[in-house]
């Protein structure tokens, strides 16, 4: 299967080499299309946002209002900080200018004259890396007032890179506009959404990197084309980190619908000394779990994995064998969501904490069987109660993984296992390394 993202050309993210390959053409077609006829092109093609909910691209641009006296703005969210996800900073490092072309393409589409790329602070080489793509980008006249000549068009777009304030909660998309206006980054309580009152008051779409990656493709090889890739219901090729206990972590572009086997078997390596499976994140540490012997059938899918219980979210896939300590790997988890928490809603901040200092204490060998309904109670009081979804992303590892794994988690209780001293998750480190670095780690 061709690549749509990831290819394999060498320096690819070179200007020059971009260019070579049919680079910033796609933009001119899509100048000569009107602004509507772009959107209409991504709604056809069934682009789902690549951001964790899978929401329509082109239906979220509809949403921009057509009349309106006020600035439009489009934040790219690269901010990229959930545990286990990993997949856009390879665009970043080996594409960036089908972002930067991508990002030139979506602001016309929805008559937007600025494009904020949101970089978290501490990915210093990544910022470095599309830094260095932009200023070329604006030499060569493809972005800001140059383009008006490069392009024959009497539109005009500048796309800004920010950095980051360096917490998950800042790649919320309410958030993260906060965080651009240089405010604390409280999420915001919806309605109004970001297509009403967004950036400074002004409609604003929000698209995650890779959704905006695969803009300049679908205009250039139109929507019959993307549709027809993957599955019907979540067409094109998605960016799948795999982790944890596999043999080859690292990023794989594979259609939608590939089999979560086969990821983990053939193309992550399989399970390092051949042990079995006893866990798998899908899509990220927030997303449900799956039980090992679940798998097999399983496509990696939006429509699939809700059927079976889960979600695709980032494709951050977590592979966890028969001997992980699920009540260790749950506590750690929940103290990545109780840190990050904002503090905003009461639910998350005191839920969060609450769920923490059970888990340890269950890890400690010091729980109760009664702690188990306790958590599930407390999971299910944060979910659906908050001003954003790290609530629920913070509720549903507990509520999943003790309903799913209860045998683990009684056993537990019943001081039935003995806890091990180190935490057995597989270091995610390595996999976060770009490709280049990872040989030195
Ligand atoms: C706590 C939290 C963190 C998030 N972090 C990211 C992120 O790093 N990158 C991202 O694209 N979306 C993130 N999202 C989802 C965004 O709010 C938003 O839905 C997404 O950027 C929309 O892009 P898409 O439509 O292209 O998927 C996060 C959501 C929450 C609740
Ligand atoms: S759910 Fe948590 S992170 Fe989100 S606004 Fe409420 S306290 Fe903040």
């Amino acid at each position: 299967m061709e690549k749509i993202l990831l290819l394999d050309i060498p320096n690819y993210h070179r200007i020059d080499v971009y260019k070579e390959h049919g680079g910033y053409e796609t933009v001119k077609k899509a100048y000569s299309m009107t602004p509507d006829e772009v959107i209409d092109e991504v709604k056809k093609s069934g682009l789902r946002g690549r951001g964790g909910a899978s929401f329509l691209t082109g239906l979220k641009w509809s949403f921009m209002p057509k009349t309106t006296d006020k600035p439009k703005y489009l934040c790219i969210n690269g901010d990229e900080s959930e545990p286990g996800s990993f997949k856009d900073r390879q665009i970043f490092e080996r594409n960036p200018h089908a972002l930067i072309e991508g990002a030139l393409i979506a602001c016309y589409a929805i008559q937007a004259k600025a494009a904020y790329i949101y970089i978290r602070g501490e990915y210093h080489n990544w910022i470095q890396m599309v830094q260095k793509a932009l200023d070329d980008a604006y030499e060569m006249g493809l972005v800001g007032e140059k383009m008006k000549e490069t392009f024959s068009t009497p539109y005009e777009c500048n796309i800004y890179i920010h950095k980051g304030a360096g917490a998950y909660i800042c790649g919320e998309e309410s958030s993260l506009m906060n965080s651009i206006e240089g405010k604390r980054p409280y999420p915001r309580v919806k309605p109004p959404f970001p297509a009403q009152n967004g950036l400074w008051g002004c409609p604003t779409t929000i698209n995650n990197v890779e959704t905006i990656s695969n803009i300049p493709s679908i205009i250039k090889n139109g929507w019959e084309w993307f549709s027809k890739i993957g599955e019907a219901r979540h067409p094109g090729t998605l960016l799948f980190g795999v982790s944890g206990h596999v043999n080859k972590p690292g990023v794989y572009e594979l259609p939608t619908g590939v089999l979560l086997t086969d990821l983990i078997y053939n193309y992550a390596g399989g399970v390092p000394g051949g042990k079995k499976i006893k866990c798998v994140i899908p899509g990220g540490s927030s997303m449900p779990p799956l039980r090992g012997e679940q798998l097999e059938g399983i496509k990696m899918d939006a429509e699939s994995l809700k059927a079976a219980g889960s979600a695709i979210g980032t494709g951050g896939v977590i592979v966890m064998d028969e001997d992980t300590d699920l009540v260790r790997v749950l506590a750690r988890i929940t103290k990545f969501y109780y840190h990050e928490s904002c503090g905003q809603c009461t639910p998350c901040r005191e839920g969060t904490g609450w769920m923490l200092k059970t888990l340890n204490r269950i890890a400690r060998g010091q729980g109760t069987a009664s702690d188990l309904d306790l958590l599930v109670d407390v999971a299910k009081n944060i979910e659906g109660n908050t001003v954003c979804a790290l609530g629920d992303a913070a509720a549903w590892p507990v509520k999943f993984m003790i309903t799913r794994f209860r045998d683990e988690f009684e056993k537990a209780v019943k001081r039935e296992i003995v806890i091990p001293a180190a935490n057995k998750v597989h270091s995610m480190r390595n996999t976060a390394l770009p490709l280049a670095d990872r040989s030195k780690s």
